[in-house]
């Protein structure tokens, strides 16, 4: 697998994370606290940018989930490998995602912290791969859509590879 062509360079990655930090600036005023769901370990690079850009009080906390599945495709069966410290009960909570693809993840994790009653819950994710999706499930603030692709960098990986492009490639 290598790098064929890159779909999102350093200047548009930048462009919209301020974009999506702008929303996130609105709908959040300054006195709500929220906190931040990372998930591990694709959106970290995601988060890091767009953490420094929101206006209002934020904490940070990451969840990791693993999917079964080859090293392209999910296989939606998600375990939970690393949980919160945090206890998000009657909390603003926003979960970072890098990618979503089939929605499986997502869905899976958004299942689990409903039921542990925050205050809001809601889904911020930096790509989108809408013509894949399985499930029924809202993203309430997206970065970007793209095709039907396999992409790396920008925190995305192809088996634990290219995370630390600063940029989002199709590979093949
Ligand atoms: P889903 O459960 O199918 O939505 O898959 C979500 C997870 O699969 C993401 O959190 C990523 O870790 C991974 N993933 C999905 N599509 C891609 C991709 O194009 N590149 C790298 N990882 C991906
Ligand atoms: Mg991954």
């Amino acid at each position: 697998m290598e790098i064929k062509e890159v779909i999102l360079g350093e200047k548009e990655i930048e462009l919209a994370v301020r974009n999506l930090a702008r929303e996130l600036n609105n709908v959040y005023k300054d006195d709500d606290k929220v906190v931040l769901v990372a998930i591990l370990k694709g959106s970290v690079v995601f988060a890091s940018d767009l953490m420094r850009k929101l206006s209002f009080s934020v904490e940070l906390d990451f969840i990791a989930a693993s999917s079964y599945g080859s090293s392209t495709q999910t296989s939606g069966v998600v375990r939970i490998t690393r949980d919160l410290d945090t206890s998000i009960a009657g909390r603003n909570v926003l979960l970072v995602e890098d990618i979503v693809d089939t929605g499986l993840t997502i869905s899976y994790i958004k299942k689990l912290l409903d039921s542990r009653n925050p205050k809001t819950l809601r889904i911020c994710a930096f790509l989108d791969k809408p013509s894949r999706r399985k499930t029924d499930l809202t993203i309430d603030y997206t970065g970007v859509k793209i095709p039907d692709k396999f992409v790396v960098g920008y925190g995305l990986d192809w088996n634990e590879k290219y995370r630390n492009l600063p940029r989002v490639a199709v590979i093949g």
